[in-house]
């Protein structure tokens, strides 16, 4: 059964693409890949980019995109998709160039942005730098865990679990039921590939400006996340939630908010899934410690 190996990329909108070029490499230590009046392409390994930013009032991410792990199954799934029912669009060669692959669909997201399906990625460069020399260690973590995770924000909890369970065909990986105030709980769902990293798209259904809660990005070294805090709180980058510690992906980590507005997690240490010993929990906390949020942030 053909099923997504990763998340590969996304692409998001910005009213401001140097805000998010000074961004990009001089706090987070990304390569400038490609850049003109209207994109800015990230970099972050061998891959063409990871994170593409297009011009766009409404600040949000726009598309994520997902391999799979050859041609043959890309077809299997497509065709799957549409069995279910699934609108799939076969995108244009030139969509096709642009995003570095070979043959690209898409489909509608029930939150408002499209999800992207591809198997074979072009331009890719395994002698140029993966990342800038202000990372200590040896860069970020993707190769087949892909870019990271995503957290889009549900509309509707029911119809969106539903939709990255059975039409995406994620794995569900746990939960996370924290009671906030009395009767009130904050309610998160994980979900992973075939590839194993412990989440690369999570859903809760929540008050929220932005269907992109946040990004995740995770770094071969620990100390890359101290140092990337160190670099964001001297830039005066607003920091959203301090470091700290999840207890289901046991990802150190640290969120500050990016030039678009939404959030970008930068981790370290995060689980990988061995689906033959795994059993999912349902956590009480969302983080066991740290993570405290910085008041000047709320809803801003
Ligand atoms: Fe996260």
């Amino acid at each position: 059964m053909a099923e997504l190996h990763c998340l590969s990329y996304i692409i998001a909108t910005a009213k401001s693409l140097p805000e998010w070029e000074s961004f990009g490499r001089d706090i987070i230590g990304m390569i400038i890949n490609d850049k003109n009046d209207n994109s800015i392409s990230l970099k972050m390994d061998a891959e063409p980019w990871r994170i593409k930013i297009e011009i766009g009032d409404h600040e949000d991410m726009t598309h994520a995109g997902w391999k799979l792990s050859s041609e043959a199954e890309l077809i299997e799934y497509i065709n799957n998709l549409k069995a279910k029912g699934v609108e799939v669009t076969k995108e244009s060669d030139e969509t096709a160039k642009s995003r570095a692959v070979k043959t690209l669909y898409s489909i509608a997201d029930p939150n408002g942005y499209r999800h992207e399906f591809y198997a074979e990625r072009t331009n890719i460069d395994n002698s140029s730098p993966t990342h800038s020399t202000i990372i200590r260690g040896k860069g970020f973590k993707t190769e087949d865990l892909g870019l990271g995770h995503i957290l889009p924000v549900a509309k509707n909890y029911q119809e969106s679990l539903d939709f990255y369970k059975n039409t995406l065909g994620l794995r569900y990986s746990d939960r996370i039921i924290q009671e906030i105030a009395p009767g009130i709980n904050a309610d998160a769902t994980f979900f992973h590939t075939k590839t194993g990293r412990h989440h690369s798209l999570a859903t809760g259904q929540f008050p929220s400006p932005k269907v992109l809660n946040h990004l995740m990005i995770e770094f071969q070294d620990m100390d890359d996340v101290g140092v990337a805090y160190d670099r964001a709180t001297k830039a005066n980058v607003p920091i959203v939630l301090e470091l700290g510690h999840h207890p289901n992906d046991k990802m150190f980590s640290f969120y500050m908010r990016t030039p678009s507005g939404f959030g970008i997690e930068l981790g370290y240490g995060g689980l990988v899934i061995d689906e033959k010993n795994w059993a999912p929990q349902v956590y009480p906390v969302m983080s066991d410690w740290g993570h405290k949020r910085n008041m000047n942030m709320i809803e801003k």
